[in-house]
């Protein structure tokens, strides 16, 4: 497993370009599958994720060329529906490619996904969502298989606002007979994308965005080229690391309206900003004041910025109270933010940090994406040298993450 090194105690300054979205990429590769035919993409970040995802689609019966900046995805010969189980429990969002494999072949076959260890993550409202709409659901051994005569246009309600739940919901409804209905639908921004994608697919698709979305069935969809929005979470990581140093950093390629609620806190903390189209410059103060946060779904604070907006509040002036409203396990990072030095008290959904003047450099573990991030963070700001093990899992998601971090003054290497 390869490892960070960072020499801490840097400021960071300039500027980086914003890598396509990871969360809105992975639900377009799997509905490049309903088209039977021909997928250009662009702005796909060049990750460990999108890779298994085209991994699946070549396992599937798919190819996959790269040209250039573009990725040309051919399903026309995609005859297979069952998911290989490896794959499978490697990356979560591979229960994604379901909803089109039902929507292709009326038929798919996979086990229970595996993916980072943030809490239980179960696919009872995906699996609901299916059986709402005729599709007969088996279960063996942890297999799982869906199958139908035909897709029916329906009512789907779902208990929560599920991200992946809604957009495989989508993604089967494209090809159903008949109109479907989501109602309280998951209103993420990467929702918006996908809706876009499938339209320009040829898909009858409205509402993404709000909590209600309709899906009026086709009976083919067309070739499509489509460019990947700008990544939310990197840009959010990155403003907070900028916050956290002290620095001033603009990072382009980026849509602000997509994170407002971490440019609000960020600037609750004490950090100005300057936005255009496009762009957004970040003044951080010398020293942060503590601010709370509660993760909530879209458009409340995202839950994949909660451990990097936690860890900036490690060097506050006061304490924190952050939230954890979405995953029931996401604070295993704090274990080792304490070894370097932070004062952060974990009880059940709720994190108390109280602002130290220094975290100090130390051996430390990556135990899933974001986390992983966070204490890259914390292994920049620290005096003193930095070691993370199992970097693997923040390569999941950041796209030339060291790289990046060197362009705006980071000591780091791999290793
Ligand atoms: C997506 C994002 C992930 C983000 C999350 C929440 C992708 C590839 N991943 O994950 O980065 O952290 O949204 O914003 O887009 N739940 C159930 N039953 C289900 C499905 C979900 O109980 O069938 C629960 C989960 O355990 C969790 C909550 O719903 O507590 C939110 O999960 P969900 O929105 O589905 O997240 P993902 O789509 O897995």
């Amino acid at each position: 497993m390869a490892e960070y090194i960072i020499k801490g105690g840097k400021r960071v300054c300039g500027e980086i370009d914003i890598s396509g979205s990871k969360n809105a990429a992975l639900p377009i590769i799997a509905a490049s599958i309903l088209n039977a035919g021909k997928t250009t993409l662009y702005n796909v970040p060049n990750i460990h994720d999108t890779q298994m995802m085209f991994e699946i689609l070549k396992k599937l019966g798919g190819n996959v060329t790269k040209k250039n900046n573009k990725i040309i995805i051919d399903t026309s010969k995609v005859n297979k529906y069952e998911i290989p189980e490896d794959l499978m429990r490697q990356m979560r969002s591979s229960v994604i490619i379901v909803g089109s494999l039902i929507g292709r072949h009326k038929k798919a076959l996979f086990s229970y996904p595996g993916g980072c260890d943030i809490g239980t993550r179960p696919i009872d409202l995906h699996l609901r969502a299916f059986e709402k709409m005729g599709i007969n659901i088996g279960k063996n051994y942890g297999n799982i298989t869906c199958s139908c005569d035909k897709i029916l246009g329906e009512k789907i309600d779902l208990d929560f606002p599920s991200v992946g739940a809604t957009e495989n919901a989508i993604l089967t409804a494209c090809l159903a007979e008949g109109k479907t209905t989501i109602t309280n639908a998951a209103r993420e921004p990467e929702i918006i994308d996908l809706q876009n994608f499938l339209n320009k697919m040829g898909a009858k698709i409205r509402g993404a965005g709000s909590n209600q979305i309709e899906i009026i069935g086709v009976k083919k969809l067309n070739d499509v080229s489509y460019n990947i929005m700008p990544d939310r979470i990197e840009a959010g990581t990155f403003l907070c690391l900028s916050a956290m140093t002290g620095g001033n950093i603009k990072i382009n390629n980026t849509n602000s309206e997509t994170i407002t609620p971490v440019i609000d806190k960020l600037e609750e903390a004490g950090c100005k900003f300057n936005i255009k189209k496009g762009e957004i410059e970040i003044l951080a103060p010398k020293k942060l004041k503590a601010v709370n946060i509660k993760t909530m779904p879209y458009p409340g604070f995202p839950t994949d910025l909660q451990s990097v907006f936690a860890t900036t509040m490690t060097i506050a002036k006061g304490t924190s109270i952050i939230v954890e409203n979405i995953f029931e396990n996401r604070y295993k990072y704090t274990q080792e933010l304490i070894r370097m030095g932070a004062k952060i008290n974990v009880e059940g959904k709720t994190a108390i940090i109280k602002g130290v003047r220094k975290l100090y450099g130390a051996n430390v573990k990556a135990t899933d994406l974001r986390g992983g991030a966070s204490l890259v963070m914390a292994g920049i700001v620290a005096k003193g040298t930095t070691k993370i093990e199992n970097i693997e899992y923040i390569l999941r998601g950041y796209e030339k993450f060291d790289q990046k971090l060197q362009k705006i003054g980071v000591d780091i290497v791999v290793k």
